[in-house]
């Protein structure tokens, strides 16, 4: 078993540059299976969702071949497998994205249900209900979701009951080989929502209105090849930036869309955090007491959920008490339990509030990254406490950042991957 281990107390300074986005690239790679043609990717983060997702896309029979660091070459010109079992599509959250991206491509898919971090219930039925509005025929058997659209797709109106960016996705995906014009209302608004419908377009189709909450898709017959560079990654910037905050110094944060990071950047300066935006880059400093605020997560443009867990870490370390409101998901603080570990004074009540009372510093102690965002906030932990800090199931972490141990000790930090044996490795050696 690998564990993170971190020494904490050293301030941040120097440059970090930030990847490509995990929750863009999940939706465009299976999004290359509609040009039925030679894609070429760039900015594709080095993260475990993207490895298992070509993975996948190598099963279905397209050929991947990486290029360079960042960039990868994916020809869905023979892909005919239609099927993606449940060992394959339980290892990431983003496999529904091939139920439209195949439904599209095919008009038939059959995709096991997916997996993702555990935050209480995680419904697909607004998925279905888009799906079934353009005439696909899809219900849930034997832990499969089977769509069938054999007789073709109709464009059609459909309101979203909540803000979902996956069901805006999965409708994206189908909807652009549909006849006619589809409209998605209350559609989700995320960067990459817009990234994803930029890359749709380059490959042919028509998508307009993404970035708001009306996105118009008249249907196209064919798609084609293109090359496009996936958008920078919102969480892993804002990740550094909560991570310069909490443990201080002067951290510049390069490969950036500042626009993407406004409200991560306001609840900051509210935080008494000096921030400076440039063209595509954000400078974090901070070398005084951090001051509380009050946070409650919405979809984009609010403050991300999948930015909590961070910032929960950065006010439990703030002159006062502050509060956490999760709306987005219905349980997304038990990594406060390993917070708790390291002396955070933290009350979640209601399961959807933190109240917060900031401490004057944490001390190590062994913890869990529950999940992958809550990992990134014990790194965050550990960089500030005091002693040794060792982040336990740090596969989450490697989902979705990469070369984060380089990355981190590049700004200073003291943090290394270590080898522990576990009891198999024990047994193996007896
Ligand atoms: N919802 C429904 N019905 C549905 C779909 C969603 O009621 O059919 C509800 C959910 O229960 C939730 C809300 O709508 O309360 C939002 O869910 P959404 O569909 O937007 O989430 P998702 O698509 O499953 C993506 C990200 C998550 C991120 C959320 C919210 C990917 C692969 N995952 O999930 O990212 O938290 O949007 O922004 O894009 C992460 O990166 O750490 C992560 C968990």
């Amino acid at each position: 078993m690998d564990k993170l281990v971190i020494r904490g107390g050293n301030k941040l300074y120097g440059s970090v540059t930030i990847g490509g986005a995990k929750n863009a690239v999940v939706a465009l790679l299976p999004a290359t299976l509609l040009a039925r043609d030679v894609v070429v990717l760039e900015n594709v983060p080095a993260i475990r969702d993207v490895k298992i997702m070509l993975g996948i896309m190598s099963q279905l029979g397209a050929q991947v071949k990486r290029l360079d660091k960042t960039s990868f070459r994916i020809d869905t010109t023979h892909v005919t497998v239609q099927e993606v079992p449940n060992d394959v599509a339980k290892r990431l959250r983003a496999s529904y994205y091939l139920i439209g991206a195949m439904v599209g491509t095919f008009g038939k898919a059959d995709v096991s249900l997916p997996g993702g971090c555990d935050f209480g219930v995680r419904p697909i039925n607004l998925h279905l209900k888009g799906f079934k509005s353009l005439g696909v025929n899809v219900d849930i058997d034997n832990g499969m979701v089977r769509a069938d659209a054999k007789e073709g797709m109709t464009g059609s109106s459909i309101y979203m009951d909540e803000v979902s960016v996956g069901a805006t996705i999965n409708v994206m995906l189908a909807a652009v080989k549909a006849k006619g014009l589809t409209i998605i209302e209350n559609a989700a608004r995320e960067p990459h929502i817009v990234d994803l419908a930029n890359f749709l377009n380059r490959m042919g189709a028509n998508v307009r209105g993404a970035g708001t909450d009306v996105i118009k898709i008249r249907g196209v017959e064919e798609l084609h090849g293109c090359t496009y560079s996936v958008i920078p990654d919102q969480i892993e910037a804002g990740t550094y930036m909560v991570a310069a905050a909490a443990a201080g110094g002067d951290v510049t944060i390069k490969n950036v869309t500042p626009k993407h990071l406004e409200s991560i950047t306001a609840k900051l300066l509210e935080c008494g955090v000096e921030i400076e935006e440039g063209d595509d880059e954000v400078r974090v400093r901070r070398f005084g007491e951090l001051k509380p605020c009050n946070v409650k997560t919405k979809p984009h443009p609010g403050f991300p959920t999948d930015m909590q867990p961070q910032m929960v870490t950065l006010l439990a370390l703030a002159k006062g008490t502050s509060i956490v409101h999760e709306s987005v998901w219905e349980s997304r603080f038990r990594y406060v339990d390993q917070l708790i570990r390291l002396g955070a004074k933290i009350n979640v009540g209601g399961g959807k509030t933190a109240v917060i009372q900031g401490v004057d510093g944490f001390k190590g102690a062994c913890v869990n990254a529950t999940d992958l965002r809550a990992g990134a906030a014990m790194i965050i932990a550990g960089l500030v406490a005091e002693g040794e800090t060792e982040i336990e199931d740090i596969y989450h972490i490697e989902r979705g950042y990469e070369d984060v141990v380089e990355k981190f000790r590049a700004i200073g930090a003291d943090i290394q991957r270590r080898y522990y044996p576990d009891e198999d490795d024990l047994e193996l050696r007896a």
